[in-house]
C-alpha cells in the first residue's frame, strides 16, 4: 500500500458516544488511515479534552498511518522509554509483543506514561493489532474527578507540593544499571492541563517515588491514599480490545495500566507517543 498521503482531506463527520460516566468515549465516522484534516483533527481533539480516552474501532493502520494519526494530539515523539525496544525503521513506535514461549511487557501497574522525563509525554497511542480472545484489558482513571472528589483542605495542601518522579522502577524490573537512568524531575502534585484549564492530580504509584524536601517513607501513607482514590471502580473506564482497535489518552489527565490476565496468549499492540509540555499549576 502507498503511504503518500493526499494534502487536501475532506472533513470527517464524526460521531462520539460515551463509554462511561467519568471518561472514555467510542469515535467513529473516521478512517484513521486517511489524511485527517484540520476540522476533524479539531473535532478529535475537543472530543479527546472532554471524555480523556477515545476509541476508534476496526482501524486498519500501518506504522506510518499511526504516527501520522499521533501528530492530531502532538509531535509524535522517538520511543521515549531506553528500557523498550522500537520497531525496525520506525524509531516512534514501540510494540508490545505477547507470545507463547515470548512473555511481553506487563505494563500492569498504574502510571502516567514517562512522567519523570521534563517534558512527559501528552497523547499515548495504542493499536490493538492482535488481541486475546478474552482477557488483557487496558483500565483508565479520571484524575480531574480524583483531584476534585479529594476535601478542600487537602486539595488546598496538594496544591502546594511537589514530588520526585524517577524511571528506577523500570530500570530495576529491566536489570538495567541504575546509574544509566534518565535524570529524575520534580513536578507539581496538582497540574493545570494547558487546553482544558482544568487540574488533575499528577502522582502514580510507579514513577512518583516521593514528595519533593520528603523522603519516601514519609511521602508513602499519602501518596498511596491519594492513589487509592483515584483508582476507585467508580473513577475508573475499563477498555475490553477488539482486533483494530486504536485507543488514545491524555496522560495529563489519566492514569492507566493493563490487566495481566492473558498468560501465553497472542497479544500485540503498536505503542505511540507525542511530546508534552513541562506540567504547571496555573494559579
Ligand atoms: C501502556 O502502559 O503503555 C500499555 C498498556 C497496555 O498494554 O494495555
Amino acid at each position: 500500500m502507498s503511504e503518500a498521503l493526499p494534502t487536501n482531506p475532506r472533513p470527517a463527520r464524526i460521531e462520539v458516544q460515551a463509554l462511561g460516566p467519568v471518561l472514555g468515549a467510542a469515535v467513529t465516522g473516521v478512517d484513521l488511515a486517511q489524511p485527517i484534516g484540520p476540522a476533524t483533527a479539531e473535532a478529535i481533539r475537543q472530543a479527546w479534552f472532554e471524555h480523556l480516552v477515545l476509541v476508534f474501532p476496526g482501524q486498519d493502520l500501518t506504522a506510518a498511518h499511526q504516527v501520522a494519526f499521533t501528530e492530531v494530539f502532538g509531535p509524535c515523539q522517538r520511543n521515549p522509554d531506553p528500557t523498550r525496544k522500537t520497531l525496525d525503521g520506525r524509531p516512534e513506535v514501540r510494540p508490545l509483543v505477547n507470545r507463547d514461549g515470548e512473555p511481553g511487557p506487563r505494563n500492569d501497574f498504574w502510571h502516567s506514561d514517562v512522567s519523570y522525563a521534563p517534558e512527559p509525554v501528552s497523547a499515548s497511542v495504542l493499536h490493538g493489532r492482535e488481541v486475546p480472545a478474552v482477557g488483557g484489558d487496558t483500565m483508565f482513571c479520571n484524575m480531574y474527578a480524583a483531584y476534585e472528589r479529594l476535601s478542600p483542605g487537602l486539595k488546598r495542601l496538594l496544591a502546594t507540593m511537589h514530588a520526585v518522579h524517577s524511571a528506577r522502577a523500570n530500570y530495576l524490573t529491566a536489570g538495567l544499571p541504575l546509574d544509566q537512568m534518565p535524570p529524575e524531575h520534580v513536578h507539581p502534585v496538582v497540574r493545570t492541563h494547558p487546553a482544558a484549564r482544568r487540574n488533575a492530580l499528577f502522582v502514580d504509584p510507579h514513577f512518583t517515588i516521593r514528595f519533593a524536601d520528603m523522603t519516601e517513607a514519609e511521602s508513602k501513607p499519602l501518596l498511596d491514599y491519594v492513589c487509592a482514590q483515584a483508582i476507585r471502580p467508580e473513577n475508573v473506564y475499563r477498555h475490553r480490545w477488539a482486533g483494530g482497535d486504536v485507543v488514545v489518552w491524555d496522560n495529563r489527565a489519566v492514569m492507566h495500566r493493563s490487566v495481566y490476565d492473558y498468560g501465553s496468549q497472542t497479544r500485540v499492540m503498536h505503542r505511540t507517543t507525542a511530546q508534552g509540555e513541562r506540567p504547571f499549576l496555573a494559579a
